[in-house]
């Protein structure tokens, strides 16, 4: 039998933010809110986890090395860092999409005049490989944010980027062009860290998995269970 350890528990900063505090709430592992606790570890409620707060794409690789136990993130951040996680549980927020957009009058998918496109992301990796899969000729531009101006300034012809309502692209001039992957958050887990807290990582599985059904079905309540 292994010792007992908290688990850590890495938690994406930004739009996963406050769905995956209220999934923890309902849970019965509440944690403050980061804006209210300067501590870089902070306790769950019922005392099962410590949580750190991180950048979104630094929540795979935190999970991956095991300095982290488990992590909540987009598939978006997993499938570009192609972490070796284990994906226990698809959890019902996050939703949206990964796309190619463009300006209006800027045609897809090809430029007058055989010119090559740019295109400007936070996803090099998933850009290249869409495109490549697509067999059109790209430059992609690695960028780390505000991708919806790049075309307004020249950067790039077209971006791909997230787009939840679409009003960041509505506001910006841009249009979609095509879609590249469905997102949504997912539980991620440490493979070694797996294995030998096995008994702690079901137990926690089991009330995640509980508290995000009771999360989609309004009403519902931990520990009820579905027909
Ligand atoms: C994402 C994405 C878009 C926006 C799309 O940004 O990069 O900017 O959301 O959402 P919408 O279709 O509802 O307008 P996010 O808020 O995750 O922050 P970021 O700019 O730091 O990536």
């Amino acid at each position: 039998m292994t010792a007992r350890t908290i688990l850590k528990m890495a938690l994406a900063k930004g739009r996963l933010l406050e769905p995956s505090l209220a999934l923890l709430r309902t849970s019965g592992a509440a944690v403050a809110e980061p804006a209210t606790n300067r501590k870089l570890l902070v306790p769950s409620s019922d005392g099962s986890l410590s949580v750190l707060f991180v950048k979104p794409a630094d929540v795979p690789v935190y999970v991956e090395s095991g300095a982290a136990d488990v992590g909540i993130t987009g598939t978006d951040v997993l499938r570009e860092t192609e972490a070796d996680v284990l994906e226990p549980l698809a959890l019902g927020f996050g939703r949206c999409r990964l796309v190619v957009a463009s300006p209006t009058e800027v045609p897809y998918p090809a430029l007058t005049g055989g010119v090559t496109p740019r295109v400007a992301t936070k996803y090099p990796r998933l850009t290249r490989a869409f495109f490549a899969e697509t067999g059109l000729g790209v430059q992609v531009i690695a960028v780390s944010g505000s991708v919806e101006v790049a075309p307004l300034l020249g950067l790039s012809h077209w971006i791909v980027d997230l787009v939840d309502t679409g009003r960041t692209l509505r506001e910006n001039g841009l249009v979609e062009r095509a879609q590249i992957l469905d997102v949504g958050a997912v539980l991620v887990v440490n493979r070694a860290s797996q294995k030998l807290r096995l008994e702690q990582h079901q137990q926690l599985l089991e009330q995640l998995r509980v508290a995000d059904r009771s999360r989609a079905t309004p009403g519902r309540r931990p520990g009820v269970s579905r027909p």
